[in-house]
């Protein structure tokens, strides 16, 4: 695709062109079923990527570059999706992914995935589903714990974890071998406290709501909630007692939060002091808008893999918000309406001619090509329909149907840290063997969301 040049008039020809002839994925915001058909369309480009329903595969993985997490994330895309459109195509493939990554304890935490097992890539999963539960998404069959129940198997894992350095919070990597071990990043606290908060909600117990406003006030007294602009950065070392920080503001860090907020303000009955957090994170999250087209951090420099994918849940977080929040709800529909019409213009590429790419302020493809990218317009195609969706289910309301288990993920014999903390306490067992080989082949972790100190 030719860039459109930057001269006034050129600019314009070049959008009305765009709008015209470009536009292979076609969308008209005010008839449903032509934004359930656009989503359609980038759900389909997005799953050519995924091979986990191939025979030999396993499910719940992307090929390289994608990091194990970043399937989760997809889970989580294509459960909204269903609940959005309710095209139930790629519901198999999510249950079977689901239910095989969540590994023997039910909880997210495979051996498999050791290397690249952050708090923050257990907790993308969990949140999938906690999604599932809330939406209604069709049960796992008896023989396996509910969606609520594999949620609070990742909520009672990560609470054992809260740590003691910088006066609390999670680290981001759960394994002293990661590169990232002091690294205390905000959106694995976030992914704990949006967990928390919408278990909250969810059942109605206060316990988890005690575990959300623990977390927040843990970010806000270190300063990863910046106090006079309530921007969310990136993280912190607790080399240094976490005052040298990384002060990259993500969309994701901050959507993570909102909702957790948005929660939090619902299950209070619309407290005053969660609906200023509310207000106060909306506010920050302008920044992450060009005439209200949404933008990430990274554009117009070097997005990586990960980052590609990022605005896919911050959208996601921004339509629950909505509807948990209501006082939110115009501003963040115009939001979506203006970053779909310009997402769906980039569509046009790719051997389909209808793949997506990154930058949604170009109105025309960047030739940046992924799973990211295609969830992330996916989701703000389809994010469009969240007042049609039926409403969140839970136990408060009498609508909840998931199975939980207040205990899920704390029989921890086979899980992957717990096999680790025995090696290094007892020296045998089966985890004497798995870390050792791990120490023979000299395992130094790879960073899933982003290089440390760059
Ligand atoms: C895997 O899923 C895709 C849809 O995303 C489908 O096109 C493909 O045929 C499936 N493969 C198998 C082996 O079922
Ligand atoms: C772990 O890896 C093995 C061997 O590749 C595979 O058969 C198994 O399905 C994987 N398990 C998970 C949970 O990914
Ligand atoms: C370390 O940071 C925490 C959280 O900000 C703070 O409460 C504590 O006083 C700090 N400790 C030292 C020794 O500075
Ligand atoms: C919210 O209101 C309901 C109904 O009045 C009440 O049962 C519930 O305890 C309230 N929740 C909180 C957290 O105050
Ligand atoms: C809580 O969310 C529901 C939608 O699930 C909404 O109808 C209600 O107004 C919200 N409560 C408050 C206090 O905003
Ligand atoms: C509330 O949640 C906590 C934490 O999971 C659990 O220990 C407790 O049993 C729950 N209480 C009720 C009344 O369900
Ligand atoms: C494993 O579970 C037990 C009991 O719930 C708990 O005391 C222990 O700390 C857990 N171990 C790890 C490594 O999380």
């Amino acid at each position: 695709m030719k860039p459109c040049l930057s001269y006034p008039y050129a600019k314009i020809l070049c959008f009305l062109a765009a709008r015209l002839t470009n536009a292979a994925i076609q969308l008209n915001l005010d008839d449903d079923q032509s934004i359930k058909q656009a989503a359609g369309r980038a759900a389909y480009d997005m799953m050519t990527y995924y091979t986990g329903n191939e025979t030999g595969d396993t499910p719940g993985n992307l090929p390289d570059p994608y990091y194990w997490w970043e399937c989760g994330a997809m889970m989580g895309s294509l459960i909204n999706y269903w609940y959005y459109t309710g095209d139930t195509t790629y519901n198999k493939i999510v249950e079977e992914a689901m239910l095989h990554q969540a590994g023997p304890e039910y909880d997210f935490e495979p051996q498999n995935q050791t290397k690249t097992l952050g708090n923050d890539d257990q907790a993308f999963w969990g949140m999938a589903a906690m999604t599932a539960a809330e939406t209604g998404f069709a049960d796992p069959p008896d023989s396996h714990p509910g969606w609520l129940a594999l949620a609070q198997g990742v909520y009672n894992r990560q609470t054992s974890r809260w740590d003691p350095t910088c006066g609390g919070g999670l680290r981001w990597q759960i394994f002293p071998f990661n590169t990232g071990y002091n690294y205390k990043n905000s959106i694995s606290n976030g992914c704990y406290f949006n967990l928390a908060a919408r278990l909250a909600l969810y059942s109605g117990n206060q316990s988890y709501a005690d575990e959300a406003i623990k977390t927040w006030d843990w970010m806000w007294n270190v300063n990863l909630i910046k106090h006079d602009t309530y921007h969310i950065v990136d993280g912190a070392h607790n080399t240094d007692n976490c005052t040298s920080m990384d002060a990259t503001t993500w969309t994701y860090n901050s959507g993570v939060f909102l909702l957790g907020a948005a929660a939090m303000y619902n299950y209070t009955n619309g407290s005053a002091l969660w609906k200023d957090r509310v207000d106060n994170l909306i506010t920050a999250g302008k920044k992450f808008f060009v005439n209200d087209v949404m933008i990430e951090a990274c554009e117009g420099g070097k997005c990586n893999v990960d980052q590609r994918s990022f605005k896919a849940y911050y959208t996601r977080w921004l339509a629950a918000t909505a509807i948990l929040a209501p006082h939110t709800h115009d501003n963040i529909i115009t939001e979506f309406q203006t970053s779909a019409a310009a997402a769906v213009r980039t569509c046009t590429a790719g051997d389909t001619g209808t793949a997506c790419g990154l930058q949604w302020t170009q109105e025309t493809n960047d030739g940046s090509l992924g799973v990211g990218e295609q969830m992330a317009v996916m989701e703000i195609i389809q994010s469009n329909l969240v007042d049609k969706a039926a409403g969140w289910r839970s136990d408060i309301k009498g609508t909840g149907t998931s199975k939980g288990d207040d205990t899920a993920g704390m029989d921890n014999t086979t899980s992957a840290d717990h096999l680790f903390g025995a090696a290094v306490t007892t020296g045998d067992r089966v985890g004497a063997g798995f870390l050792t080989a791990l120490t023979l082949i000299g395992v130094v972790g790879s960073s899933a969301f982003m290089i440390i100190g760059e």
